[in-house]
C-alpha cells in the first residue's frame, strides 16, 4: 500500500521524482524516501509526509532515480524503514509496494552470508538479494533475486553507476510512462499525467528495465515482451484539485459528469454491451471491501428488483470461508482500486470454485481486470481522496445496468420496463447536480451537528446500505462514531445507545417503507434524539417529524440510493470540515489496500 516513481531522462531526477511522489500520497503517507544513482548513490528518507522530506532533504545530483511514499504493513513507520532500502555496500537502492512472505527465512539466510540489515522491514532482503546476484547485469540480478522471494510486489532498483530504473512486479501495480527523451514507472498513471500520457502496464512476472531512451520488458522466461502503450484521456486537471480545497469536494462535485460518462453508449441499447450470452445465473454473490461493499447491498436490491435472481453479498475477505454454492453462482468482484487484495483473493477462489466472474472496477487494465471474466469500468476518473465518492455512484450506475443485463436474458425486464429505467438513469446527473446545488445548506446544518460524538443513520430497503455508507463516510472523514442500521431494528438493542447527543439521520424517502420509517422516527425523537431526514421534495409531512430536513427531487425510489449517498457524502464532508479534520488522508487509512 505505497506508491513508487522511478525515473531515467534528460532532466534532475529529484525535482520530477518528488513532484510524482505527491500525486501518490494517498497509497500512503507515513514516511517518505528518494534515491538518485549518480556515480555514487544519494538517498535520503524521513518518516512523516512527503512535505517533511522535501523540507530536510539535500540536493541531489542525477539523472536516474526512485522514490516511495509508505504505509507501513511491516516494521513501524520510521525513518529507517523508510523506502528506499539499500545494500550493504551502499551502491544498490530498492522501493517496494507489497509484502514479501518468506522474509524471514531469506534474511536469516543472508544474514549467515554476512549481510547486515539496518531496518525491520521485510523489503531489505530484497537489495541484499540483488546485491548478491549482481555482477554487471542489473536486470538479471533481480530476475535471480525474484526466484527468492514469495509474496506481492512492485520492486524498483536503481544502481550508482548505472543509468536504469529496474522495476518488476507480482500482484501490485506497476505502470510505465513513455516521455521525449525520458521514462517513468509508477503505482498510478496519475503521478505521470503531467508528464506523459502514454502508458504502459507491466503485468505479473515481468520486469522492465527503463533508460533515457529505452523501455525493455522481458516475461518471467526471460523473452523480450512488445506491448503498444495506451494512451490515457484523463488529463491533469483530472487528477488535481481544480481549484477546490480538498480532492474530496471536487470529486463529490465531479459524480453529475462521472454518472453521464459511466452510461454512455452503455443505455442507447442494453444489448451494447453483452456478456455471458446464452447463459442464465439461478443465483448471483457480490464480493467486495468497505464502500465497495456497500454498493454491492444495493446492488442485492437492484438486482432482485430488475432480474428477479436472488443475491447475496459477501465481504472479500470472508468470502474463501463461504461454503461452495450448489447453484454456481455469477460472482461479481466490485473494486474501485482493483488492486483490493482481499477482493483479487476472492476472485481467484471464485475462479477456483468455477464461477463465471464480473470485475466492477474504475481502474482501467488493473489488477482484478486480469482475474475476471468480463470488466464493467465505472468510468469515474481517477479518484485521489481516500474516501470513496464518485466511484461508489458509478459502481451503482453499473450494477443497475449489470441488473438491466441480466434482466433482459432471462426475460423478466420488459421493453416498456426498460425504457422507463433508461429515461430514469439518464435524469441521474440531474439529480446529484440538484443536490450539489444546496451545498451550502448541508453545510450550515452539518456545522450545527459537528460536537456530535456519535451520530446515528437508518433507513429501510435499498436505503439501508446508504445509512451504512453515510455511517462508514462520517466515521472515516469526520472521525465521529457513525453506525448505520436498518431502522427496524433500533428497538432490538441500539436504541439503549440514543440521547440528546446523538443525532439520527434518518433516510425517508416517500417509498413503499414510507410509513414505517415515520414511525422509527417518532420512537427516536420521543426518546430525545435530534432527527436530521433526507426526504422528497413536496413531502408536507415529515417535517412534522423531524428538526432538520434535506430535500431531493422525487425519483423512483430504486434509483433514490444515487442522490441520497451524495447528500451523505457533502454532509460527511463538511462535519469534518467543521472539525478541522485533514479530509483527503485520515489517519490510519489508506486508498489502495493491497495486503490481506
Ligand atoms: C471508504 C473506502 C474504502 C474502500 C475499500 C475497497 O471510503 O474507500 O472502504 O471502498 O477499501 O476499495 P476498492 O473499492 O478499491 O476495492
Amino acid at each position: 500500500m505505497c506508491g513508487i516513481v522511478g525515473y531515467a531522462g534528460w532532466r534532475d531526477a529529484q525535482p520530477i521524482l518528488l513532484d510524482c511522489l505527491k500525486r501518490l500520497e494517498y497509497r500512503g503517507y507515513d514516511s517518505a524516501g528518494l534515491a538518485v544513482a549518480g556515480t555514487e548513490l544519494q538517498l535520503f528518507k524521513s518518516a512523516g509526509e512527503i512535505a517533511v522530506l522535501e523540507a530536510a532533504m539535500p540536493e541531489m545530483k542525477g539523472s536516474v532515480g526512485i522514490a516511495h511514499t509508505r504505509w507501513a504493513t511491516q516494521g513501524k513507520p520510521t525513518t529507517v524503514n523508510a523506502h528506499p532500502l539499500a545494500d550493504c555496500s551502499n551502491r544498490l537502492a530498492v522501493a517496494h509496494n507489497g509484502i514479501i512472505s518468506n522474509f524471514m527465512g531469506v534474511r536469516e539466510e543472508l544474514q549467515k552470508n554476512g549481510h547486515n540489515f539496518t531496518s525491520d522491514t521485510d523489503t531489505e532482503v530484497f537489495p541484499h538479494l540483488v546485491e548478491a546476484e549482481f555482477k554487471d547485469d542489473l536486470v538479471k540480478a533481480v530476475q535471480k533475486a525474484l526466484e527468492k522471494v514469495d509474496g506481492t510486489y512492485t520492486f524498483a532498483v536503481v544502481c550508482a553507476g548505472c543509468d536504469q530504473v529496474v522495476a518488476t512486479r507480482r500482484e501490485s501495480p506497476l505502470v510505465v510512462g513513455l516521455g521525449e527523451g525520458e521514462n517513468f514507472i509508477a503505482s498510478d498513471v496519475t503521478a505521470l499525467l503531467k508528464y506523459t500520457n502514454r502508458m504502459i502496464y507491466i503485468q505479473d512476472g515481468e520486469v522492465v528495465s527503463i533508460t533515457k531512451d529505452s523501455v525493455k520488458i522481458v516475461d518471467g522466461k526471460g523473452n523480450e515482451v512488445r506491448r503498444e502503450p495506451q494512451k490515457i484521456t484523463w488529463n491533469l486537471e483530472d487528477a488535481e484539485k481544480g481549484g477546490y480545497p480538498h480532492f474530496m469536494l471536487k470529486e463529490i462535485f465531479e459524480q453529475p459528469d462521472a454518472i453521464h460518462d459511466s452510461l454512455l453508449g452503455r443505455i442507447e441499447s442494453v444489448e451494447a454491451e453483452p456478456f455471458f450470452q446464452n447463459e442464465h445465473f439461478s443465483t448471483v454473490k457480490i464480493v467486495a471491501c468497505g464502500t465497495s461493499y456497500y454498493a454491492g447491498l444495493v446492488g442485492k436490491y437492484i438486482i432482485e428488483e430488475l432480474a428477479r435472481i436472488p443475491t447475496t453479498v459477501q465481504i472479500s475477505s470472508e468470502y474463501r470461508y463461504s461454503s461452495v454454492s450448489r447453484e454456481n453462482p455469477l460472482v461479481v468482484l466490485i473494486t474501485q482500486s482493483g488492486e483490493t487484495a482481499d477482493t483479487l483473493g476472492a476472485a481467484r477462489e471464485a475462479k477456483k470454485r468455477g464461477n463465471k466472474t464480473v470485475g466492477i472496477a474504475n481502474v482501467i487494465g488493473s489488477a482484478i481486470t486480469r482475474e475476471v471474466d468480463h470488466t464493467i469500468y465505472t468510468r469515474a476518473g481517477p479518484e485521489i481522496g481516500v474516501a470513496a465518492t464518485k466511484t461508489f455512484t458509478t459502481q451503482l450506475i453499473a450494477l443497475y445496468l449489470l441488473a438491466m443485463e441480466l434482466g433482459t436474458q432471462n426475460r423478466s425486464l420488459t421493453a416498456q420496463a426498460k425504457r422507463s429505467i433508461v429515461g430514469t438513469l439518464r435524469n441521474l446527473p440531474r439529480s446529484v447536480q440538484d443536490v450539489l446545488n444546496q451545498a451550502s445548506e448541508i453545510e450550515a446544518l452539518a456545522k450545527k451537528y459537528s460536537s456530535a460524538r456519535d451520530m446515528f443513520f437508518i433507513g429501510r430497503s435499498i436505503n439501508y446500505p446508504i445509512a451504512l455508507e453515510g455511517a462508514l463516510k462520517t466515521k472515516e472523514i469526520a472521525y465521529i462514531h457513525g453506525e448505520g442500521f436498518p431502522a427496524g431494528e433500533l428497538k432490538h438493542g441500539p436504541l439503549a445507545l440514543i440521547s440528546r447527543d446523538s443525532p439520527i439521520v434518518a433516510i425517508a424517502v416517500k417509498d413503499h417503507t414510507y410509513e414505517k420509517m415515520l414511525g422509527n422516527i417518532s420512537e427516536v425523537s420521543a426518546r430525545g434524539s435530534p432527527v436530521i431526514a433526507i426526504g422528497f421534495e413536496g413531502d408536507t409531512e415529515l417535517p412534522r417529524y423531524v428538526d432538520d430536513a434535506i430535500w431531493i427531487r422525487e425519483i423512483p425510489p430504486m434509483f433514490s440510493p444515487v442522490p441520497v449517498i451524495v447528500v451523505l457524502q457533502l454532509w460527511a464532508y463538511y462535519l469534518a470540515k467543521a472539525r478541522g479534520c485533514p479530509i483527503d488522508k485520515p489517519k490510519n487509512i489508506a486508498k489502495t489496500v493491497t495486503v490481506e
